[in-house]
């Protein structure tokens, strides 16, 4: 069985529902107290022993490429050797990160399409940029669950999580052929449903796909919100191969909201004790204000 070695983040969609701050700085930048999304997206593939990651940007998003950059004159200037730095070298030393512009964000399926050399034949993973998965002290979470699956049986995997279902109209929805376990065959997906959604499992950010996706992404038209959607060719995938979904360990926040970025600050805080506050009496006591 193979095992999975390459991840494929898409960062360059427009970041609307973040305006105005995403008008000058990617959303995947947004810091979850002082490391941005995309530091957290690259340890949990690190975690998950991937070797590989396609970051890809849109041509106005030089400031995800600038993060990584370790020997920029602001680095230079500094007068030692910071650990924060040494951290995101050492981060670089165990994932090659390369980039590829998608010319304009026509939708994620189209997005995916631009990792096509990336992939080179090979089965790879997927993680949204703007879908945190908070480890918990877990050692195997987010997209390395997925990949633990993956190397027992080489097929696809959405990572799914149950939403309330006046959400559903929100997310790529599963439908289960049979009962729902901790992973589950399905049979049908649909991009945000406005009625009758197939279940509550919806796609959240985490992806195995086999290298069979790009004979189905050319065969799509745009879609929901009249964009490319990767939805719809793993519709048209479900129809030769096995597709599962699965619940993954760790805990899944919606970073690309406004909401679900500060729910996942403070879950993040409350486990640092280096910040010199205890976050759960501060929100006491806000709350006795
Ligand atoms: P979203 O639809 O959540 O991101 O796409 P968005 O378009 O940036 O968000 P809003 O609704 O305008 O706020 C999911 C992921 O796919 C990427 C996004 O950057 C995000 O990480 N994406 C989306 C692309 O890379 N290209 C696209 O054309 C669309």
């Amino acid at each position: 069985m193979n095992k999975i070695k390459k991840v494929v983040i898409p960062v360059a969609g427009k970041g609307t529902r973040f305006l105005p701050i995403t008008k000058t700085i990617s959303k995947t930048l947004l810091p979850i107290i002082d490391a941005p999304v995309i530091q957290y997206l690259l340890e949990e593939a690190i975690k998950a022993k991937i070797k590989d990651a396609l970051i890809i940007i849109g041509y106005n998003q030089n400031d995800v490429i600038n993060y990584f950059n370790t020997e920029s004159t602001y680095v230079k200037n500094l007068n030692r050797d910071y650990e924060e730095i040494k951290y995101i070298k050492k981060l670089k030393s165990q994932i090659r990160i390369s980039y590829v512009f998608q010319e304009e964000a026509k939708g994620l399926g189209d997005a995916i399409y631009h990792a096509k050399a990336f992939a080179d034949g090979d089965d790879f993973a997927v993680m949204l940029g703007d879908d945190f998965v908070f480890s918990n002290g877990l050692k195997t979470y987010g997209i390395g669950s997925l990949c633990k699956l993956y190397e027992k049986k080489n097929d696809y995997y959405l990572g799914v999580k149950e939403v309330p279902v006046e959400a559903t109209n929100k997310y790529g929805i599963v439908k289960p052929e049979k009962e729902v376990k901790d992973c589950f065959k399905i049979s049908g997906i649909v991009e945000k449903p406005q009625d009758n959604p197939p279940s509550q499992m919806a796609c959240v950010g985490r992806y195995i796909l086999k290298n069979s996706i790009f004979s189905y992404l050319e065969k799509i038209k745009p879609g929901v919100g009249k964009e490319l959607q990767l939805t719809d060719a793993i519709a048209l995938a479900l129809k030769k191969e096995n597709v599962y979904a699965s619940k993954f360990d760790g805990i899944r926040y919606d970073v690309g909201s406004k909401g679900g970025y500060v729910e996942a600050i403070i879950s993040v805080a409350r486990t640092r004790d280096d910040l010199g506050i205890n976050i759960d009496e501060f929100l006491k006591k806000t709350m006795d204000n």
